[in-house]
């Protein structure tokens, strides 16, 4: 056994809560990377003085651990190949793609599963120096899988979760991996594994019967020496009230109208934002949304559509060529519906923070999110938060996990461009009290169902899977 450090509760992610950026003047800082995770974590960690292991971002070797705002980080360093190979790679373009339905065609290249299994070895390694006797290991998402068995192989005396945010896919996609078995081994090395659906925790355990042959009962597996692995859904969620109580800021309702204004006052703003990526559905939405115009539904005058793309892994080639559709397509609809002043389509190439975010919910009636498969969505649970006036109309994608728990949406089909049409019309025509109705549906759900349910119930069944391990994690402060 390794010998053991310090923090009670590690966090092992493949990013770190803050980036290493370059400044115009060449000097570096720490920037809070924006994101769920980070603000789902926070509570939890400082209530346990807990210790996060990730990357930075970029190719500098040598960071030292350090405290950000009373978080204890460890960042670790990749090397340009590893970043091509591991990040770009194994993770971006064979397991993204192969999780995702085969949105696009995965690569499967030996090389990328070499630097795969050598990048999960060194996060491992350093969870096993930082963390106590008997301490809880949470590994988080699709990069990581392999952590949980090489930090158990280490330091069987921890407690271990994985999390994995994105879809688990079906057996008869997940069987194409040539390395499936190493992977469902390694998600074996925790003793819990959430997913976001039922459907994931389902197909997990199915492959392990089928592709391990260890015994399953139900949401169960067990192992031949003895352990029991649990798997299971645990939908995450966001800082329900935090949006909101930003939503009700004077300084966000004042850019909202500024924002609206900007727009020339349309009768209805329909807003997209995403990261830039093929899975969400932006070219068949903006084309649904220029198709509603053609024919004559409604016209510039009546109607924006504000899309926001945050670029997102530009050195993959599929997100490349994704770029570069969206730009077409947006330069097509705006040069042929377009007016002085009065785009189709208002494209942001461009990320923002959680305030003017905040502020863009508040402006938007229509809300519009369309991926062909996610894990769960979170902006859609954003725009939600930020309707405490109990308007607004989300059209939401049923390949979504957000779909499960926001019934009320209008939800769609993103395959099907006339029905998304007919979802999107009707959603502008909706009439308030409609509106209404199913916004107070919708937000009851997600007030009750936050992001420290999220996190105390993945915790609480981890320490309860097992009881006799380890210390207890101690619940979030709550203000
Ligand atoms: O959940 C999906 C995810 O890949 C996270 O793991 C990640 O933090 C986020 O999307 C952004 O992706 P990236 O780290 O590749 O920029």
């Amino acid at each position: 056994m390794a010998s053991s450090g310090s923090a009670d509760l590690v966090i092992v992610a493949n990013r770190l809560p803050v980036d290493r950026v370059t400044l115009p003047d060449g000097s570096q800082e720490w920037r809070p990377s924006p994101g769920g995770l980070v603000s789902a974590l926070e509570p939890i960690m400082r209530a346990n003085d807990g210790t996060w292991i990730g990357w930075p971002g970029g190719t500098d070797q040598g960071h030292e651990p350090f405290d950000a705002d009373g978080l204890s980080l460890v960042p670790m360093s990749m090397t340009p190949q590893e970043v091509e190979y591991f990040y770009e790679g194994f993770a971006n373009a064979t397991l993204w793609p192969l999780y995702h339905d085969l949105v696009a065609k995965p690569s499967f290249h030996r090389e990328w599963w070499d630097a795969y299994v050598s990048v999960n070895r060194r996060f491992a390694e350093r969870a096993a120096e930082v963390a106590s006797e008997g301490a809880t290991v949470w590994v988080h998402d699709y990069q990581m899988q392999l952590v949980p068995q090489m930090l158990r192989e280490l330091r069987p005396d921890l407690r271990i979760g994985f999390y994995l945010h994105i879809p688990f896919p079906p057996a008869e996609l997940f069987q194409q991996l040539p390395w499936r078995r190493q992977i469902l081994e390694g998600l074996l090395g925790a003793d819990l594994v959430g997913f976001q659906l039922p459907g994931g925790a389902q197909n997990f355990v199915r492959l392990v019967r089928q592709r391990v042959g260890h015994k399953t009962h139900r949401d169960l597996v067990y192992l031949p020496d003895g352990r029991t692995v649990r798997a299971a859904a645990f939908p995450i969620s966001i800082d329900t009230a935090g949006y909101e109580e930003l939503a009700r800021s004077e300084q966000v309702e004042k850019r909202s109208a500024e924002i609206r204004e900007a727009l020339g006052n349309p009768r209805r703003i329909f807003l997209g934002v995403d990261r830039l990526d093929y899975t969400k559905g932006i070219y068949a939405r903006l084309r649904a949304f220029s198709e509603l115009i053609i024919d004559g539904h409604f016209d510039v005058e009546d109607a924006v559509f504000v899309q926001v793309a945050t670029p997102s892994r530009e050195q993959v080639e599929q997100y490349r060529i994704l770029r570069d559709d969206i730009d077409r397509l947006v330069g097509h609809i705006n040069g042929d519906l377009g007016r002085i002043g009065r785009p189709a389509i208002s494209y942001l190439h461009a990320s923002y923070p959680r305030e003017e975010m905040a502020a863009l919910y508040r402006a938007a009636d229509i809300m519009v999110v369309t991926p062909f498969r996610d894990g769960m969505n979170l902006v859609a649970k954003e725009y939600v938060a930020c309707r405490y006036d109990n308007d607004g109309a989300l059209v939401l994608s049923e390949f979504a996990g957000a779909a499960e728990e926001l019934r009320q949406a209008w939800l769609i089909n993103p395959y099907d461009i006339n029905g998304m049409k007919a979802a999107l019309l009707e959603a502008y025509e909706a009439e308030e009290k409609e509106r209404s109705r199913r916004m107070k549906a919708m937000r009851k759900t997600i007030i009750q169902h936050d992001v420290n349910a999220w996190a105390d119930s993945f915790l609480g069944e981890l320490a309860a899977v097992r009881p006799s391990h380890g210390k207890t994690v101690r619940p979030a402060k709550r203000s």
